[in-house]
């Protein structure tokens, strides 16, 4: 054997150190930034981890709690909105909706797909910062007419021709943040029903000018129940910043239902930087929501539907168990219409991006034909396929969260609660105030929220 213990060595090398702080997308960022003068604008909603329904589990039936049958017990999944003044509430077979997406963001065909896959399934579909197109009110058997500080589209036949109305307050991917559609998607179409000039940047407002405050919010909620006969169940939505108080201001305002849009939720487009450092996350945002209802007699009463982040049947499930009455899907539902498909892959990487990742969608520039006003683009979107894909994928939300429910020995999922549940962090055992897992611990249970 050979020797090798007086051979010299070269001293050892340290490996290049990136920084947590100044990370690769962080530096890129800095450098784009120095180099434009622009701040970045995208869609989708924050990227960055958050405490999300991941991080809770459920505990299941054993000894203690008795399952139900898969296969011969039932396990109800039907939801009315709208029991606490409306003369014709909402019905929906499942608890899971469609949330607002404006037409001029959308195709008009991605607007007619959505309203085919949730009638299919029993659900609403919802308009958006844009009006009411014949597409989709064509196409959706129930139909949530937006009601936005822009008041881009808004059309007081519209509001008879809906289902619903849902005055936005605001979003959570931008809680205090007005609407924005750049000139690039601005066709004559769009700019027709939004009466603004073809190909010029829209920026909308941040909020209402008809209203101030929760008084005024007041009257202009009875304002529009009288156009509408008293018919129409009447939605706030909030982006969740406060849902405590903003929950409470709702009701006393007489809204029927509740929607709060946590952080994760998506938007068309707005800055990047609100994106990810305005709002708060869904996780956070349901329980302070419930407690509000619960504190003033009303939770089931005037019913609350939770967005931001929404993916599978264990999300859904979660939301419910924490309280909620139906949750609503954007990005998840734009993705089983064909968004980000990786058969567009090569077209992704000549916009410098890949499935999955191409969040550009202010652009216009989308292959899958979604996020377009392109005629070209558009027509590779069949409204009809992309429908049905949309319908086979709430039918699995729907079947996953059934699953779980059985499980839990509920033969509704209403009934589905947080004593179901515990967490996997500390910080998502305080935000949904259940047990960390393995400890019958709730930190701050007597104190805050
Ligand atoms: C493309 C797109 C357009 C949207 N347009 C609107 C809109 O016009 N009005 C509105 O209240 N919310 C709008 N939103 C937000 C959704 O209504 C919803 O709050 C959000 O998408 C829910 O979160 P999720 O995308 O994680 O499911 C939009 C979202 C997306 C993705």
């Amino acid at each position: 054997m050979t020797d090798h213990s007086n051979t010299p060595r070269t001293a050892p090398q340290t490996l290049p150190r990136a920084s947590a702080t100044f990370d690769d997308y962080t530096l890129s960022e800095i450098r784009r930034a120095a180099a434009t003068g622009i701040y970045d604008i995208r869609g989708g909603g924050a990227k960055r981890r958050v405490p999300h329904f991941d991080d809770l589990l459920f505990l299941g039936a054993s000894m203690s709690r008795y399952p139900l049958e898969g296969y011969r017990e039932k396990c109800s999944t039907e939801v009315l909105l709208g029991t606490r003044f409306a003369k014709k509430p909402i019905q929906l077979k499942i608890p899971i909706t469609i949330a607002g997406m404006s037409f001029g963001s959308l195709s008009a065909n991605a607007k007619e797909a959505l309203g085919r896959g949730a009638s299919a399934m029993g659900t609403s579909t919802t308009t958006g910062d844009g009006g009411m197109t014949n597409e989709e009110r064509g196409h959706s058997t129930q139909l949530v007419y937006q009601y936005l500080p822009s008041r881009y589209g808004m059309n007081p036949d519209d509001l008879k021709r809906a289902d619903a109305i849902e005055v936005v307050v605001g979003q959570g991917a931008k809680p205090g943040g007005g609407g924005m559609l750049l000139g690039q998607k601005i066709t004559e179409r769009v700019a027709g029903m939004r009466t603004l000039p073809v190909g010029i940047d829209q920026r909308s407002a941040c909020r209402h000018p008809d209203w101030t405050g929760p008084d005024d919010l007041e009257i202009k909620i009875e304002e529009l129940r009288e156009i509408t006969d008293w018919e129409k169940p009447i939605y706030v939505k909030v982006g969740a910043a406060r849902p405590y108080y903003d929950t409470a201001l709702a009701v006393k305002s007489g809204a029927d239902v509740v929607v709060v849009d946590g952080m994760q939720g998506g938007t068309a487009a707005t800055q990047e930087i609100f994106i990810e450092h305005v709002g708060i996350p869904t996780l956070a945002a349901v329980r302070q929501a419930v407690k509000a209802l619960q504190d003033l007699g009303m939770h089931r009463k005037v019913q609350l539907i939770v967005s931001g982040g929404i993916r599978n049947g264990a999300d859904v499930a979660k939301a419910l168990a924490l309280g909620a009455d139906a949750v609503a899907i954007g990005t998840a539902a734009l993705v089983a219409l064909g968004d980000n498909d990786p058969h567009y892959a090569a077209e992704y990487a000549a916009l410098g991006t890949r499935p999955g990742a191409y969040d550009d969608w202010h652009e216009g520039r989308d292959p899958a034909g979604i996020t377009t006003q392109d005629p070209e683009l558009m027509k590779r979107l069949d409204p009809i396929a992309a429908g049905r894909r949309l319908a086979n994928y709430l039918a699995v939300l729907t079947l996953e969260c059934q699953t779980i429910a059985r499980a839990c020995g509920k033969s509704h999922v209403h009934n589905l609660e947080p004593e179901d549940l515990v967490a996997l962090t500390i910080e998502a055992a305080a935000m949904a105030n259940v047990p960390l897992a393995g400890t019958d611990w709730i930190p701050g249970r007597n104190g805050g929220f």
